[in-house]
């Protein structure tokens, strides 16, 4: 269950997670269908939509749900809520002011219920053996499954960010169909308020999150944002499991959207793409600088005013930076006036653009992830099989799946890109500084680039780290 699944809908992680480790379970025998939100356009994109099921109360409005595949073979269920999910404008959380929808409850107690009444077979015939939950939009489902009379299957949750809680005021209890005390001390109620991930956290059979390292950072009172005490008593149920990308997807060698096809063995190609980006872009087109690149929202989490404040260390070298991303309104437009203010040396292109990403990606020599916390983070993934260097924080996910190019690693043939710690501009600004003088170095940075394209970042490993927590709560049964 998730309220985001690439290709229908997408505006995160979330999205690449849901949509690529159901087709990776399937080869292992997992028979998976994707519950998800029927956003505008999301029924358009299957093929064999049919209704399943009419729901005449689904929190305000009528609804139903439906079932269809999508062009990759995803088996797909749609909640057909019109009233809370047809909406012309916004996307899946926030609303066109850029504010959270004020019935984000509704919506996604309404998702989560539904997802319960499948596990618990009051709606449609198909009944699954294990319930897996996606962050708090789903995390629900735990408490209509806990409080249920009849027999619940078991059920997993997957926190892909310890930061987004579904926190609502305890006003709002009696709107969610729960008896009162699922709201107590031991229930959903968190600090005053109440929060739909606790409910998961709480009463999931069994917790992942996605990096081992962010596991063990979320058990800490600095990093486990108010759940840390609750997730202690709960660790012998928590297991890190690293993301995988989906090689269909992020693939150099068959990536339609770039302007020039290569693999690590057709190398010299990249340099095209490099070009044809700088062009699109309007940055110099220069081979002897190197290009670094972000793709991200632009938030206190990804540590992007870390760059602002390292650029010095980068124009010292003279090297070029590209910008995707969109999110605060401060740190866009401190970045568009970087571009402003370096013509030729920084363009930045504020809004959420799938197939540019992929040439930034492709174009790019490295890609700077500098969050303050990751809970495992793609982009660097992406940029590994790419052969665009991560230059990382040491945190999460990215301390999990970089290897540092210091001299020991550089020698043994292990380096994969840069990562700095402690988190600060000053050692961005240094990781920055020795990627350019590897970068000088093109037999060097080529050996680096051949190692991080070949390294294993598909899903083979994590889909079945996933099926063997499936299968030990189905044995626990
Ligand atoms: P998070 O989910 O915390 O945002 P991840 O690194 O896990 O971070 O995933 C981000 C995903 O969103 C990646 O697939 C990345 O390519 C994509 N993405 C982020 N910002 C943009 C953007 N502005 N345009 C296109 N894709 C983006
Ligand atoms: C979240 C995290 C990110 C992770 C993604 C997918 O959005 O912020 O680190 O990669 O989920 O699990």
């Amino acid at each position: 269950m998730t309220s985001e699944c690439y290709p229908l809908v997408k505006t995160g992680g979330l999205a690449d997670v849901a949509g690529a480790l159901p087709l990776a379970l399937q080869p292992l025998g997992v028979d998976t269908k994707v519950l998800l939100p029927a956003y505008p356009g999301v029924r358009d994109q299957l093929t064999g939509a049919r209704k399943l099921a009419t729901l005449p109360d689904l929190f305000g409005g009528p609804g139903g749900l439906v079932s269809g595949t999508t062009a990759d073979g995803l088996h797909v269920l749609l909640v057909d809520a019109p009233h809370l999910f047809a909406r012309k404008t916004g996307g899946p959380y926030l609303g066109p002011d850029g504010l959270d929808w004020p019935d984000n409850h509704l919506r996604f107690a309404a998702l989560s219920w539904v997802g319960a009444q499948i596990a618990l077979g009051e709606v449609g015939t198909w009944r699954p053996d294990v319930v897996h939950l996606h962050d708090w939009q789903t995390a629900l489902t735990a408490a209509y499954l806990h409080t249920a009379k009849a027999p619940a299957p078991p059920s997993l949750l997957t926190i892909h960010n310890l930061a987004f809680q579904g926190v609502f005021p305890m006003a709002l209890a009696d709107t969610l169909r729960l008896p009162k005390t699922a709201f107590d001390y031991d229930g959903l109620e968190y600090w005053g308020n109440l929060s739909f991930l606790k409910a998961g956290v709480q009463w999931c059979d069994r917790l992942t999150t996605v990096s081992p390292t962010y596991a063990r950072e979320i058990l800490t009172h600095d990093q486990g944002m108010g759940f840390d005490g609750l997730l202690r008593a709960r660790a012998n149920t928590l297991t890190g499991i690293v993301n995988g990308i989906d090689e269909a997807v992020w693939n150099p060698a068959t990536d339609p959207y770039l302007a020039s096809p290569y693999s690590a063995r057709r190398l010299p190609s990249k340099a095209f793409d490099k070009a044809a980006l700088q062009v699109e872009l309007g940055l110099h087109v220069r081979t002897d600088v190197p290009l670094f690149c972000v793709i991200s929202r632009l938030t206190t989490q990804k540590g992007l005013d870390l760059l602002l404040d390292a650029m010095p260390a980068l124009h010292a070298r003279g090297a070029q930076l590209a910008v995707l991303g969109n999110g605060d309104a401060a740190i866009q437009d401190e970045f568009m006036r970087l571009a402003e203010t370096h013509p030729g040396q920084v363009a930045t292109t504020i809004g959420y653009h799938e197939p540019l990403s992929h040439r930034f990606q492709a174009g790019a020599d490295a890609i700077i992830v500098p969050s303050r916390f990751e809970p495992c983070g793609l982009t660097q993934l992406y940029g590994l099989r790419y052969g665009t260097l991560p230059v990382v924080a040491r945190v999460g996910g990215l301390a999990d799946t970089v290897i540092d190019a210091n001299e020991a690693a550089l020698r043994d043939g292990v380096a994969t890109g840069f990562q700095f710690s402690p988190v600060d501009a000053v050692q961005l600004g240094m990781a920055i500084d020795r990627a350019c003088t590897l970068f000088a170095d093109t037999l060097a940075w080529q050996r680096v680039q051949k190692r991080a394209m070949t390294r294993e970042v598909g899903w083979g490993i994590a889909a079945g780290a996933y099926l063997d927590q499936y299968e030990r709560l189905i044995s626990r049964r």
